[in-house]
Parts: structure tokens; C-alpha cells; sequence
């Protein structure tokens, strides 16, 4: 028995904002982004667009492609995916930005307008690492029921709507974005997800906190708001954990999965920092050509990093069948994780 990625499928917003950009509104500029985070762009949400609007056109890609077509014409696309929509057993959606605080869960929404009639759908927290709960999540659940066959895994944010945007120690660091996969329970050996782990450091939960509108602290009746609910991030301190954690799940990854470096073909790391990567490929002896990174184009997308490289990958024909994959993220919470897969 596999659980074997068979689709997948990013979306972007339109609007591409580069470094020189955001320089022109606050006191920063491209020289000190790229050379503190090696991010170039970020692409961000019009005013209208939420966390479900990125989900569905992601998740529509990866339908789309498990159904055979992976072209460009939105019709045939969407014609594609309708089909296979009605297979899906399982919508699980990563995010920090749903479209509600609350019910109901953006997993929902997206199941009605893909029309996935009769999926269950929820979505989970585990912020940047979210993918890689999700697909541990939605692989759990297909195993352990026979009647359950394929899930849709979708890691999506609109951080630009939560980001202070005159705080530039924050601000310049995130993007908007959603990746999803299609995944598959088979009869085939030794394919698709192999393993993952899973952890979390819950002490580290004040280092990256949105700390308004939830049950802590609620916006009160009377009260004059003058800023959104915002990031918050201590970044000295998420770096150093990032670095270690980046380091302990690769290393973890392939003690279980005994796995030498040789044998992995490409590490897909969470993209936050090109910085914590580097760290992390000296800290390890790996090369650093075996980590994807692709955070000069889209910035950090929190749980959509992930799948938006593996689609990349995929679609590029960067990815050949029978290789070797780790995945590896960490966010706030604290959690962290990876998984093994053979693509
Ligand atoms: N432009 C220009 N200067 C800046 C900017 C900016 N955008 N931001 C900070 N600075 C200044 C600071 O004010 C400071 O100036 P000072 O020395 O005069 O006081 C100087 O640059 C150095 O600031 P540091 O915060 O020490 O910079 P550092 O090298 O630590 O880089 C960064 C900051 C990029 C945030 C880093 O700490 C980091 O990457 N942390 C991890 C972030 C991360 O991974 N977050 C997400 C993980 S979880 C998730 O993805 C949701």
C-alpha cells in the first residue's frame, strides 16, 4: 500500500512586488532584503481576494493534472478538474489566514466551489510546517478507512493582510500564495510518502504570535482599532530555532528512513530565509545545490513554500519518477517536521 502524489498545483496573485518596491514606502532597501533573506519579490492579494479564492485555483491545478491535463487553458482546466473533484474523499487545508477566525473552516468553502461533494474537509494550524502535517494528516486518514481513497492537501495564506506594513523587520520577509496535491492511496510499493515526522516546541509559542482577535485577547466592544491583527516575530530567535530545526528533522529523516546523503535527490525546504538554509546545508555537510529554494520569487507563503516548490519542480520536469525527496519546514506554534517521499 502507497500513498502517491498523482496532482499539483500553485496559485499566485497577479500583483508582483519587488524589493525597490517596498523601498519607495519604507525606510529599506533591495541590497539589505537580498542580502539578510535573499528575497527579490513577493506577489500580494487585491483587497477582494481571501485565503479560499489562492486555495481553489491551486487545488483546481492539481485536480486538473491528476486528471490528466496540465495545460494552460482555463477551461479544459477547470473541465478537468470538475471530474475528479467528485473522487476527492478528504479536503485537508493548511493555513494562519483563513478566510474566517473561526467557523467556518476555509476547507469547507473550498470544497463547495471545487465542487468536492461530499469530501470531509478541515483545516489545520501548524503554520509554516502545515503542508507537511497536512499530508501526514490526509494520509492517516486514508489508511485507516478502505473506503477512503484520495485527499486534496492544500497549504494557503494571505499574509498580506496580516503583516504590519510599516514594520519593515516584518513586512518585507512575506508573501501571498496557496500549492495543493492531490494524493493517492494505491497498491504499488515503495512510492510516494514514505514517512513523516512531526514535532513541536509549544514553550517557543510567544516567538511568532498574531495576538488580536482571538479568545486572549479579543477586540472589544468600543474599542478603537487602529491596526490589524498583525504578525509578530521575534527573528533572532526564530532563526536560531529554524536553523536547529532544520538540522534535526533532516537528520531524524534519514536515521528512520536510513538514508545517506548520496541517496536523496532534493531537499524542499520551508523558504523563509535563504540565510537558515545555508546555515543548515554547512551545519549538515550537504550541498547546498540539494535544497530547491525559490524564496527569491515569492518570499515567505508560510505553508504554502512547500507545495509551491513541488509543483514548480514538477511541472518543470525537475522532479524524475523514482526520486528520492525530503521535505523539511518549521513556524510558529512552535512546530516543525518533515516528510520522506518518492516521487
Ligand atoms: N531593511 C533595512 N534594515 C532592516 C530591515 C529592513 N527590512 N529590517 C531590519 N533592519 C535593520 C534593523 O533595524 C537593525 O538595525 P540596527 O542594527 O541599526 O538596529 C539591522 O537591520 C539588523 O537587524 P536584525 O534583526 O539583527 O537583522 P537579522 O540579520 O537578524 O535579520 C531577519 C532579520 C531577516 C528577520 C532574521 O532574523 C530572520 O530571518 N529570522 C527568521 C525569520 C523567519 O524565519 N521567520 C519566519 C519563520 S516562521 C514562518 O515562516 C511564519
Amino acid at each position: 500500500m502507497a500513498i502517491e502524489i498523482i496532482g499539483t498545483g500553485k496559485a499566485v496573485p497577479h500583483k508582483k512586488v519587488s524589493n525597490d518596491d517596498l523601498a519607495a514606502r519604507i525606510d529599506t532597501s533591495d541590497e539589505w532584503i537580498r542580502s539578510h533573506t535573499g528575497i527579490g519579490y513577493r506577489y500580494i492579494a487585491d483587497e477582494s481576494d481571501a485565503c479560499s479564492n489562492l486555495a481553489c485555483e491551486a487545488a483546481k491545478n492539481a485536480l486538473a493534472m491528476a486528471a490528466g491535463y496540465s495545460g494552460a487553458d482555463s477551461t479544459q482546466r477547470d473541465r478537468a478538474a470538475v471530474g475528479i473533484a467528485e473522487t476527492i474523499d478528504v479536503i485537508i487545508l493548511a493555513t494562519v489566514t483563513a478566510d474566517y477566525y473561526g467557523t467556518p473552516s476555509t476547507a469547507c468553502i473550498v470544497q463547495d466551489r471545487i465542487g468536492a461533494h461530499g469530501a470531509a474537509a478541515m483545516d489545520i494550524n501548524a503554520a509554516c510546517t502545515g503542508f507537511i502535517y497536512g499530508l501526514e494528516t490526509a494520509a492517516g486518514l486514508l489508511n485507516i478507512s478502505p473506503h477512503r481513497k484520495r485527499a486534496l492537501v492544500i497549504g494557503a495564506e494571505v499574509l498580506s493582510k496580516v503583516i504590519n506594513w510599516n514594520d519593515r523587520a516584518t513586512c518585507v520577509l512575506f508573501g501571498d500564495g496557496a500549492g495543493a496535491a492531490v494524493i493517492e492511496k494505491t497498491d504499488a510499493d515503495k512510492t510516494g510518502l514514505l514517512m513523516s515526522l512531526l514535532f513541536a516546541d509549544g514553550s517557543g509559542n510567544e516567538s511568532l504570535v498574531m495576538r488580536r482577535g482571538g479568545t486572549r485577547n479579543p477586540f472589544k466592544k468600543g474599542e478603537v482599532i487602529d491596526a490589524g491583527i498583525c504578525i509578530e516575530m521575534n527573528g533572532q530567535e526564530v532563526y536560531n530555532f529554524a536553523v536547529k530545526a532544520i538540522t534535526s528533522t533532516i537528520d531524524s529523516l534519514m536515521k528512520a528512513g536510513n538514508i545517506k546523503i548520496d541517496d536523496i535527490d532534493r531537499i524542499v525546504p520551508h523558504q523563509a530565509n535563504a540565510r537558515i538554509v545555508q546555515a543548515a546545508s554547512k551545519r549538515l555537510g550537504i550541498p547546498l545545490e540539494k535544497f530547491y529554494l525559490n524564496i527569491e520569487e515569492y518570499a515567505n507563503t508560510s505553508s504554502a513554500t512547500i507545495p509551491i516548490a513541488l509543483d514548480e519542480m514538477n511541472r518543470s520536469g525537475f522532479l524524475k519518477k523514482g526520486d528520492l525527496i525530503l521535505t523539511v519546514g518549521f513556524g510558529g506554534g512552535l512546530t516543525y517536521g518533515g516528510n520522506i517521499i518518492y516521487w
